[in-house]
This record gives structure tokens, C-alpha cells and sequence, in this order.
């Protein structure tokens, strides 16, 4: 994990939040390839779950709810953690991972086995943060800030049912911030206490639910597959009854093997009809479906649920490659192209070289219009490839003397190194062509 935390600080795709006065716990900023992956996983997401479905609807509700919402949906109650202070060294732990976890004193042991530890008593601790509406405080203004996208896509259920003339099977997806006061986050993405989720409720008639419920489990785990995470690093986990959380009735992680072990990278869950239930009794609007012929019934939800920071953090560890390319050591994220933030660089050979410059230049300003590409003349032209290689570009043209001569330009890939001659004319559709293709990862033997 440090060598993904340090090429992420390095290169500029992740910055500990607020870092000049310090930072604050577990939040990140993302610098502009961190921005440009965000973007790739999102639109790779939407475009399964939304473009290329006729089933599934696309929404983008508030993040600020009326606080019945989250009471109507069990997290004012139940949406803890235990948690255990330690009255000696004022650190706070999660009472059900105190074996993982390190006491604040030295050396270094589990909370609770040095001489000097003190734990309190396990309490229930809400995750939810809570705010103040408006300019008063008091009972009447406290609201919360998400924790998860899904409650807005319940509340929302009659208003696209209506609006958007679906019937069950239908899905509604959301991507947006969710926040938890997590009392052990850590772990770089993994577990942050402000992230973005891309959620999507399945709505199913209820004897659909458990067909419905493998078919997601099966899709999602392809759409990683096909996006070349490695099969030896991804596996299904299903839940058992005592792990379900309070609403499903079936859940299956999708977990990756994260250098902190195999963890949950998204989860599946069968959610019955909890939630539209819930919402119905609490607000007194019915959630149902009513059918032509009059039949109604409360459909059942299938949920797919994940953060796009833990996708590019499974992203980062899995492409992290390290070699020696002839004695030199060589960094190299391989990533699919279609993930990576930058598709192609365009080099100049010789950067003071005004007639490569302007022929490198003039195919950038073409590649640009369509995709996300780099312009690079700075340096020798190996430093270049390397600044490319760490993130993660999967081609690079380059203009040399031979392109003068007669307008071919030479391909290099990131994975193999291989190096082949194509006409400029025909770099651009070249390029569409390559994004297209299926990739796997070299690092899968
Ligand atoms: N609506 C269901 C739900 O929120 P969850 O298992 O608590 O279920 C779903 O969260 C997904 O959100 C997780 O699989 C993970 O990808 C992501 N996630 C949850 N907490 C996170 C955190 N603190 N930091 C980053 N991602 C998180």
C-alpha cells in the first residue's frame, strides 16, 4: 500500500486532504489524473448500468434529506458501530476490530493488552454527520449528510415510476457523495470518511428477487473482469446470516485482493421490500406498483452498491507493476486503456526540434478532440516514457526524423514495448481502434 500511496502522491492522483494545515482523518483530494480516472470509472459505470440498458433510469438526488428519511430507514437507530475509548491514550476503537487494531501506547500491542490500557465500556456510535437546516439550531434544524445514495432513490420511487413509465423489472442508479464518521477509517481509499458511491435499486416483482439477485452478482463481477482486473484477485463472498445487515435478506461481496487482505469492494444485496415499506408507513405515501389490471404489489430491490474510490484503489494495486527494462528500473501502472487517465502521449523526439514540435503538435491538437491525450517535449525522451509508464498511458507516438521524411510516426506500448511504424494520417483511427480491444492484464500468468 505505501508504494501505491506514494505514486499516487507523486504523480498527482491523490493528495491527503487539506494537507497545509495538517490534513483530517481519512479525506482526499484528487489531483488531475486522479480527476481523469474518477471520470473513467463513472462514465464506465454509467454507461453499463445506464446507456446501454432500456430497464434502468438515471438520477441525481440531494445529499441533505428531511431527517425522517434516515429514521423511516433504520440509520438513526441503527446505523453504528461499537466503539471502545481508551481513557489512557485517548484513541477510540472499533470494539468488533480490536484485533486489528494498535494501541496508542509503545511498544505496540492490541488495545487492551498493555498494562496501562483503560477501555471504557462499548457503546453504539452513529455513523451519520449530523448538520444544522437553516439558521436556528436546535431540534427542528438537525439534518444529516447521506450516508449512502440509496435512501434518495427510495423517496424517489413514485416520481420515476409515474415520470418515467417504468415497470418493474426497472432500476434507478445514482453516483454521488456519501459520508460516514468512520471511527477506524485508514487504509488510504479503502475507508474514507467522505467518498463517491454509485448505487443502483433494482425493482423487482418479489418472486424475481433471488433470480435477479445472481444475475447482478454475475454482471457485476464481469464488468471488472472486463476491465481486466486480474480473476486471481477478484472473488464472490457470500454473507452469512449473522454478517447481513439489518435490511437484506441475501448479500454478496464482490472482494479484491487489497494488500491489506482480501476486503469488500462492492456489495450485492437482496433488499426485499425494508425499504419502500418503510418509507410507505413513515410518510403515508404508498410505494407500490399497480399494474393495468389492477394487480399491486410492493416490488423487492436488488442492489449493486460501491465507491468509485475503492474501484480505482483496486485499479492502482492491481496495474502497480515494478521491472528492469535494459538495467534500468522501471515503474509501470497497467492499467486497462479504457481506465487509464491518459489514452496516448505525443512526443517530439527532440523537443527544440521546430519541425517535430510543429508535426507533434498538430497530431496532438487532432487526438485531443476525441480523447484525453498528453503533450510532452520536456526531457530526454526515456524520461518521458517513464513519466507516461507511472500513469499507466497505455501508447505513445512518437515524431521523429523519420516522420519528416515521410509522415510515419512510431507506436510504443506500455505493456510489451513493442514498438511499430504507422502513418499519421492513420494514427487517430488507429488509436480509436486500440481503446476498443479487449485487454488483459500481463501481470496475470
Ligand atoms: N446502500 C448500501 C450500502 O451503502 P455498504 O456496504 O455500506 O452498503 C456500499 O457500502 C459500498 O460503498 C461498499 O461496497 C464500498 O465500495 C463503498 N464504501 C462504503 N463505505 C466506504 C468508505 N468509508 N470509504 C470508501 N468506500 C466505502
Amino acid at each position: 500500500m505505501d508504494k501505491i500511496v506514494s505514486l499516487s502522491r507523486r504523480r498527482g492522483f491523490v493528495f491527503p486532504s487539506s494537507e497545509i494545515y495538517g490534513g483530517i482523518g481519512s479525506t482526499y483530494d484528487y489531483g488531475h489524473y486522479g480527476v481523469l480516472m474518477k471520470n473513467n470509472i463513472r462514465s464506465l459505470w454509467f454507461e453499463s448500468m445506464v446507456r446501454e440498458r432500456d430497464d434502468i433510469v438515471a438520477l441525481d438526488s440531494a445529499i441533505i434529506l428531511n431527517p425522517r428519511v434516515w429514521e423511516a430507514s433504520g440509520h438513526v437507530a441503527g446505523f453504528t458501530d461499537p466503539l471502545v475509548d481508551c481513557r489512557t491514550c485517548k484513541l477510540r476503537f472499533r470494539a468488533d476490530h480490536l484485533a486489528d487494531s494498535e494501541c496508542g501506547r509503545r511498544p505496540s500491542k492490541r488495545p487492551g493488552e498493555h498494562t496501562e490500557c483503560d477501555l471504557t465500556e462499548a457503546r453504539q456510535f452513529n455513523l451519520m454527520f449530523q448538520t444544522q437546516v437553516g439558521a436556528l439550531e436546535g431540534e427542528g434544524s438537525l439534518a444529516y449528510l447521506r450516508p449512502e445514495t440509496a435512501q434518495g432513490i427510495f423517496v424517489n420511487f413514485k416520481n420515476v415510476l409515474q415520470l418515467a413509465r417504468r415497470k418493474p423489472p426497472f432500476g434507478i442508479a445514482q453516483v454521488g457523495k456519501s459520508f460516514r464518521n468512520e471511527i477506524t477509517p485508514g487504509n488510504f481509499l479503502f475507508r474514507m470518511r467522505e467518498f463517491e458511491q454509485m448505487e443502483m435499486e433494482f425493482f423487482v416483482p418479489p418472486d424475481e428477487a433471488d433470480q435477479w439477485f445472481h444475475y447482478w452478482v454475475d454482471a457485476r463481477y464481469r464488468w471488472y473482469t472486463d476491465l481486466g482486473l486480474r480473476e486471481s484477485h477478484l472473488r464472490k463472498r457470500e454473507h452469512d446470516e449473522s454478517e447481513r445487515s439489518h435490511y437484506s435478506s441475501a448479500t454478496t461481496d464482490l472482494e479484491y485482493l487489497y494488500p491489506i487482505g482480501w476486503s469488500e469492494l462492492e456489495g450485492v444485496a437482496n433488499r426485499g421490500e425494508y425499504d419502500l415499506t418503510q418509507h410507505t408507513q413513515s410518510s403515508g405515501t404508498k410505494l407500490e406498483y399497480v399494474g393495468p389490471d389492477g394487480e399491486r404489489y410492493t416490488p423487492h430491490v436488488i442492489e449493486p452498491a460501491v465507491s468509485i474510490d475503492r474501484i480505482l484503489l483496486a485499479f492502482l494495486v492491481d496495474g502497480y507493476d515494478e521491472e528492469v527494462v535494459a538495467e534500468r528500473q522501471r515503474t509501470v501502472l497497467r492499467l486497462h486503456p479504457l481506465v487509464a487517465p491518459v489514452k496516448a502521449a505525443i512526443l517530439p523526439l527532440i523537443g527544440k526540434s521546430d519541425e517535430m514540435v510543429s508535426r507533434a503538435r498538430g497530431l496532438y491538437e487532432e487526438l485531443r478532440k476525441r480523447h484525453a491525450v498528453e503533450y510532452d517535449d520536456g526531457g530526454a525522451i526515456g524520461r518521458r516514457y517513464r513519466r507516461q509508464d507511472e500513469i499507466g498511458t497505455p501508447f505513445a507516438f512518437t515524431i521523429d526524423e523519420q516522420t519528416l521524411e515521410e509522415s510515419t510516426v512510431t507506436v510504443r506500448d506500455r505493456d510489451s514495448l513493442a514498438q511499430e511504424r504507422l502513418p499519421i494520417d492513420g494514427v487517430r483511427a488507429w488509436l480509436d481502434d486500440a481503446l476498443e480491444r479487449p485487454w488483459k492484464s500481463p501481470k496475470e500468468s
